[in-house]
């Protein structure tokens, strides 16, 4: 089936360079078909199968176990519910550090067996020959600098990236050298507003903000935060959108309030013989 969508890797670099269309792109993760198809229906630009699937489907207190196979699985799950949104994957951990030539091999495999019409890779400067080899094979990439969760055990834990004048200057080049390698966007996390406006107005292309202030070119947040699913994790840069935790626990409580007091199922939800 021929893709129509206008929600492609070459639009979302136009869109900045031409500023003809200057809304702001919407970015949020999934992980299975149900709630892909609920994001597609919903309008959001991109949906990214993020590796924080290791942390908020697996239970794991960071992505770094995340396997290329689990990647893809997650991916042909999403891309059954995608129609018009972009698709996006991240590249696990070790899928792409050792060498140029596995990194495509890998993102062939994340494009042609899970459907994924880009994939994400973390760091700057670091994997920028990467990012061309696999751009230059025709597979569209998304960069993500500042804090990186891949080398999470490298930067010392989670903390926000680029508070010295060293550290903000290597992030722009890390920046520059993504776009240079052709990347599509860049997601910028956890580092200061003044300098995730820096790289913005520096770049051509657009930069794609979670915990980097409002002058991103667009937001990205994990759907378990937006829903308010995950009460345990509430980062300063997070807002929920909703109590789903409240509420499934409601729905979940009332069903078996009416299993174990026999008031479900009635006839209503009964088949009976001849009928
Ligand atoms: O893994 C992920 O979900 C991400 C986004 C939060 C940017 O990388």
């Amino acid at each position: 089936m021929l893709r129509k969508s206008k929600k492609n890797a070459h639009v979302f670099r136009q869109m900045k360079e031409t500023k003809e269309n200057p809304s702001k792109l919407v970015c949020v993760t999934a992980y299975d078909y149900t709630f892909a198809k609920l994001l597609d229906e919903s309008g959001v630009d991109i949906i990214l199968v993020g590796d924080s699937l290791g942390m908020v489907v697996q239970g794991n207190s960071n992505t770094l176990s995340v396997t290329l196979e689990q990647m893809i699985y997650h991916t042909q799950c999403v891309s059954r519910g995608v129609q018009e949104a972009h698709l996006c994957v991240d590249m696990p951990f070790m899928s792409y550090q050792v060498s140029a030539r596995e990194a495509l091999r890998n993102a062939g495999r994340l494009v042609s067996e899970g459907g994924a019409h880009s994939v994400k890779l973390e760091g700057g400067v670091n994997i920028a020959r990467t990012v061309e080899k696999i751009t230059s094979s025709g597979i569209p990439v998304l960069g993500h600098v500042g804090l990186t969760p891949q080398s999470f055990h490298q930067l010392g834990g989670y903390k926000i990236q680029g508070k010295t004048v060293s550290a903000r200057e290597s992030l722009l080049q890390d920046a520059l050298a993504l776009e240079d390698s052709g990347a599509y966007a860049l997601v910028l996390e956890g580092i200061p507003a003044e300098l995730a406006k820096a790289i913005t107005d520096r770049l051509k292309i657009p930069t794609i903000g979670i915990g980097a202030g409002p002058h991103c070119d667009g937001q990205v947040l994990v759907l378990q935060d937006i829903l308010g699913l995950n009460t345990d994790f509430k980062p300063k840069f997070v807002k929920a959108y909703g109590n789903l935790n409240e509420l499934v626990k409601e729905a979940i409580t009332q069903f078996s309030n009416e299993v174990k007091s026999s008031k479900f199922p009635t006839k209503e939800h009964s088949f009976y013989a001849g009928s």
